[in-house]
């Protein structure tokens, strides 16, 4: 998730018509921090809540939402603030992400600071985005409506079903409990959230904040709409906020190719974890080798015991997969199994991957990743017709997953809900302090190009090349960008322009950021 920009003093007043009552502008209450009800986290973290309104846009209106935090104090004095955390999606369980990588976090940090991160609008249990009744409905909804699957613009007949599935999803979700609450959930409303927190929690009143993947679009916006107000912030893996809000996201399927190219590159270079390797191909020809498979099993499904393994099966697979280096090996010995026709074999594989189900299994926890976007992305196409060059575009851009997009573009054009608040403005910006951003050059979901578009427009933002695989620099550890953060984070100091980082470890070979940041003294030994 897990996402940007330059400066016209535009932003916040400029562009938003809405006035704000002073009372959401004064200091808000502190939060009673307590234990957290979850049995399995470590009781030096802890949870709370915190009132905020609904809708921002009413300021005489008393109907007010709890938004649950959870806080990972500080090791160490002084302190030195809190930083909010974003994990993207949109539709992440914040809270316990961060739970699970809390000395990951200190480690990169330093250590002096609370971090802080909340369930966004719409997400968990807050305002929950939800079209369905149940989850029995919802996977139902999924697999009618065809959302998981990728048809190429050129297949008319199932493009067609795919479309008449956003139609219906479309109208299911506007007569659902969304009708209520589905427009205040918008980007704008939680960056005012995140603001409502750092008035809560922090004496300066300014923002420290680390964006990942949708979270660099709601880190874009908050630092736009609030650029006095920003101490230090990271984006993390861009999406390019401007089509997020105005266009097809086209943008962050750019380096998907690249990627699956260097996978097979990487393997023959680590032959020992690389079962593919054995094959005694070239990696063009191991990649072609799997064009050639999921173009025959789009005529030719294999059924292996109650599943179907198509193209789109073996699509999300493969897109899981590219997300970590981490999972390189796996995937690798499951394509060479579906090379060996052993589809036994690629379902065990595919369960190691795949097994706890979640976004990329179309076993969604709730409709945010549909709700928030769709309720605040304004193309003006609302028609087949009008999308179908897009749908081109998305193929172009990546011959590998670009169909994925489809299914976004889609149900936006046919979502009929309307935030109530959208950011209008641009994100050329100065913020008080500059931005630090961070860009992978083998991001399968956020390409590096987005992360220079953002920085281009952030004044004074410098951005550095994580030269690692994976989706954000979490993925794949290297202890230069490691140092690059936490010097950020412990002084404000940023690195210089054009500064690139190179990984520790090539993928495929053991090693994880943890252990680099033992091996650099960042983090204690278990
Ligand atoms: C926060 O709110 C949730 C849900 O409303 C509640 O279950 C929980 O007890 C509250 N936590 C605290 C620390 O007040
Ligand atoms: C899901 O919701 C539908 C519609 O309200 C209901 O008929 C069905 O029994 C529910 N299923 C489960 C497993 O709760
Ligand atoms: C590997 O491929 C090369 C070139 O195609 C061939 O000459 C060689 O015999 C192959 N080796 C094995 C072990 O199959
Ligand atoms: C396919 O994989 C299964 C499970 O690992 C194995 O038991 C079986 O022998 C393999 N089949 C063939 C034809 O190699
Ligand atoms: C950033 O991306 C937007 C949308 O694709 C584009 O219009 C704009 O020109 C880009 N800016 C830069 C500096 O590349």
């Amino acid at each position: 998730m897990a996402w940007h920009r330059a400066f016209l003093f535009t932003s916040l007043i400029g562009s938003h018509a809405i006035a704000f009552a002073s009372s959401n502008l004064a200091r808000s209450e502190n939060i009673a921090w307590g234990p957290c009800e979850v049995e399995t986290l470590p009781a030096s973290i802890q949870c709370g809540n915190l009132t905020v309104p609904v809708d921002y846009t009413e300021p005489d209106s008393d109907t007010t939402l709890q938004l649950q935090l959870l806080k990972v104090p500080a090791l160490h004095e002084p302190k030195q603030g809190s930083i909010l955390f974003n994990f993207g999606g949109p539709g992440l369980e914040a809270r316990l992400t961060l739970a699970g990588m809390a000395e990951t976090f200190h480690a990169l940090t330093g250590g002096h600071y609370d971090l802080i991160a909340h369930d966004p609008r719409g997400t968990a249990s807050t305002l929950t985005a939800s079209c369905f009744a149940n989850q029995t409905q919802r996977a139902t909804a999924v697999l009618q409506t065809r959302l998981s699957d990728f048809p190429t613009p050129a297949d008319e007949m199932a493009l067609g079903k795919q479309w008449a599935g956003s139609v219906l999803m479309g109208d299911t979700c506007s007569h659902s409990q969304l009708k209520d609450h589905g427009r205040f959930m918008s980007t704008a409303f939680t960056a005012r959230d995140l603001m409502q927190i750092v008035d809560a929690v922090s004496d300066d009143g300014m923002l420290r904040y680390w964006g990942f993947s949708y979270g660099t679009v709601l880190g874009s916006t908050v630092a736009a709409m609030f650029p006095d107000r920003v101490d230090k912030l990271i984006l993390d893996a861009v999406m390019n906020p401007h089509q997020y809000y105005h266009e097809c996201d086209i943008e962050i399927w750019s380096d998907v190719d690249k990627v699956f190219t260097s996978v097979f590159q990487q393997c023959l270079q680590s032959p020992k974890q690389c079962v593919l390797a054995g094959r005694n191909q070239t990696a063009e020809e191991l990649e072609e080798s799997i064009y050639a498979l999921l173009d025959g099993v789009k005529r030719i499904p294999v059924v292996e015991g109650q599943t179907i393994i198509d193209h789109s099966f073996i699509k999300t697979f493969i897109r899981a997969s590219l997300y970590s280096p981490k999972a390189y090996p796996n995937l690798a010995a499951a394509l060479n199994t579906l090379l060996d026709r052993n589809t036994t074999k690629f379902m065990e594989l595919w369960g190691k991957q795949m097994g706890n189900g979640g976004i990329f299994t179309g076993d969604l926890a709730d409709d945010s990743p549909f709700a928030i976007p769709c309720s605040e992305k304004r193309t003006g196409k609302h028609t087949l017709d009008e999308i179908m060059p897009d749908l081109y575009s998305l193929v172009q851009t990546s011959k590998l997953l670009g169909e994925v997009g489809n299914g976004v573009a889609m149900v936006c054009s046919q979502w009929k809900i309307d935030a109530k608040e959208r950011y209008e403005g641009n994100f050329e910006v100065t913020t008080k302090n500059p931005l630090l951003i961070i860009g992978n050059t083998y991001d399968s979901a956020t390409p590096f190009k987005s992360a220079q578009n953002i920085s281009a427009s952030f004044e004074g933002s410098v951005l550095l090349e994580h030269g690692g695989w994976g989706h954000g620099t979490l993925s794949h550890g290297s202890s230069c960008t490691s140092r690059a953060i936490r010097n950020y984070w412990t002084n404000g100091a940023l690195p210089e322009a054009g500064t690139k980082c190179e990984p520790d470890y090539p993928p495929f070979q053991p090693g994880s950021l943890q252990q680099v940041l033992i091996d650099i003294g960042f983090m204690d030994k278990e």
